[in-house]
């Protein structure tokens, strides 16, 4: 096995001088550190990394790209992760011992072909963020964050979440060779992203409140505890979550798509893919902008809401309740950040059922990939989107999938067996996902019952006997 850690140095090229800042994305001061809670010490805002190596001026971007491609047939552990291998564009460790990677990213994007039917989009992709190493698009931000925690020579990481971010910190802390502090909200959390942050060593504290409880609570501990917090509020998890957008569009040859949509809880995934956006678009790396659109649950709408009642200028939390668990978020961190995305990609931001939630999920899973409840908003959205006009036919579109199927595993099975709705108001309405449920049929182990049982699924859905 190779380390986890990079440790090959002699062909590697020597990293880049660290000439990273911290700016605040509302008063503009920029500073070479930052806080532990890492909000602006003058006027408490968010922070974002800038670094004035990031310009059309110091890069060819020819040869970027070129670079970038080779690394991908390169067996040096920093280029054969899909994150660091366009370390160009992101903060730069003090030295490559500092990074910790386990291989994420080059994740892969998919055609949708029977999604494309229901939709009428015929160019319609997914980019599977859940094919990451702990199954979700945290990973891309935690290899960035959890390095530069170690740099910074911390004994303990920790964070709040509704259970992707645990796991993915998890992991990454027990491969540094960190201990980890995780506050997730009691009995909101799926058991499978429970279990792998137990696995991987964290100290989980399952908190009687919610997402926002447990974030509220983790800010106020770090002022008090050398802790280091690897929520999205942490700068670093950004600029890792940016090479989603730099590995799509080399996948797709460097012509922007049309439409990007993605899920919106915390608002960090959005807020990240916009700033990588902006910044190809800075460097020349693409001609011009795609739409970045922002999808939530109708029962956690804090942005939605914020955009049609405050007109995105101030924050209107909500009393956050959705069966898509990691997206049960009321009061968003970086909604600030995502409405300047919003606004300069022109993308919509919209809200759907949980019905909606569930049909879409299934039709993913129908594709062959599947993905978690949160992830299927996007198709869901998209079909929204699509009957507004906002989304053209001829148009080409990308959904990020943001987690993998087995994340959430209780709601695959509740869909199936037909519990998901049970004693709920959409309990009525529920019945036309009757088509998309394939509950399993328990049978006497005799080759009669099982020719029987084949037979009659045959004649009940005989439009699939040629596929
Ligand atoms: N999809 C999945 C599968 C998620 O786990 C999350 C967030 C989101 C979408 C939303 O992304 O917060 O960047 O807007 N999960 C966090 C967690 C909050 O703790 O795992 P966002």
């Amino acid at each position: 096995m190779p380390p986890s850690t990079s440790s090959e140095k002699a062909s590697e090229p020597k990293l880049p001088q660290a000439a990273f800042r911290f700016r605040c994305i509302s008063c503009g001061s920029v500073s070479a550190s930052a806080a532990q809670d890492f909000r602006c010490s003058q006027c408490g805002n968010l922070l974002e990394i800038t670094d004035p190596s990031w310009k059309s001026t110091s890069l060819n971007v020819t040869a970027l790209k070129s670079l970038w491609r080779d690394r991908r047939s390169s067996n040096l552990p920093l280029d054969r992760s899909g994150v660091w291998r366009f370390r160009e564009l992101l903060p730069a460790p003090q030295s490559e011992q500092h990074v910790i990677t386990l291989r994420e990213g080059n994740t892969p994007l998919y055609d949708l072909p029977q999604s494309s039917r229901v939709t009428g989009i015929p160019h319609l992709y997914a980019k599977h963020q859940g094919m990451n190493p702990t199954g979700s698009f945290k990973d891309a931000g935690m290899t960035v964050a959890a390095t530069f925690a170690r740099q910074a020579g911390y004994r303990w990481v920790a964070c709040a979440s509704t259970g992707n971010t645990s796991a993915s910190m998890a992991a990454y802390a027990a491969r540094g060779g960190m201990r980890s502090l995780v506050l997730v909200p009691e009995g909101k959390i799926s058991w499978s992203k429970l279990s792998q942050a137990l696995d991987y060593g964290a100290l989980t504290c399952q908190l009687r409140t919610d997402f926002d409880g447990c974030l509220r609570l983790l800010q106020e501990l770090v002022r008090h505890a050398p802790v280091y917090q690897l929520n999205s509020i942490n700068p670093f998890r950004l600029e890792g979550q940016k090479t989603l957008a730099f590995e799509l569009l080399e996948q797709l040859d460097w012509q922007p798509p049309d439409h990007i949509i993605v899920p919106g809880g915390n608002l960090g995934n959005s807020s990240a893919i916009g700033k990588a956006l902006l910044e190809m678009l800075d460097l020349g790396l693409i001609a011009r902008l795609p739409k970045l659109s922002v999808i939530q649950a109708e029962g956690a709408n804090a942005l939605v809401r914020t955009l049609r009642e405050a007109g995105g200028k101030h924050l209107v939390s909500v009393q956050a309740e959705t069966r898509a668990t990691a997206i049960r978020i009321g009061n968003p961190a970086s909604w600030e950040k995502a409405v300047k995305v919003l606004q300069a990609t022109g993308g919509a931001c919209e809200q759907v059922s949980e019905l909606e939630i569930a049909e879409a999920k299934a039709e993913i899973g129908a594709e062959g990939i599947g993905c978690e409840p949160a992830s299927a908003v996007t198709l869901a959205g998209l079909k929204k989107l699509v009957k507004q006009h906002f989304v053209k036919q001829d148009e080409t579109v990308v959904l990020v999938l943001t987690g993998n199927l087995l994340k959430d595993p209780d709601f695959t099975m509740d869909f199936h067996r037909g519990d998901l709705f049970q004693s709920t108001e959409h309990e009525g309405e529920s019945v036309r996902l009757n088509p998309f449920r394939h509950p399993p049929v328990v049978l006497d182990a005799t080759l009669d019952a099982v020719i029987r049982t084949l037979e009659q699924a045959e004649k009940s859905d005989p439009a699939h006997s040629n596929v």
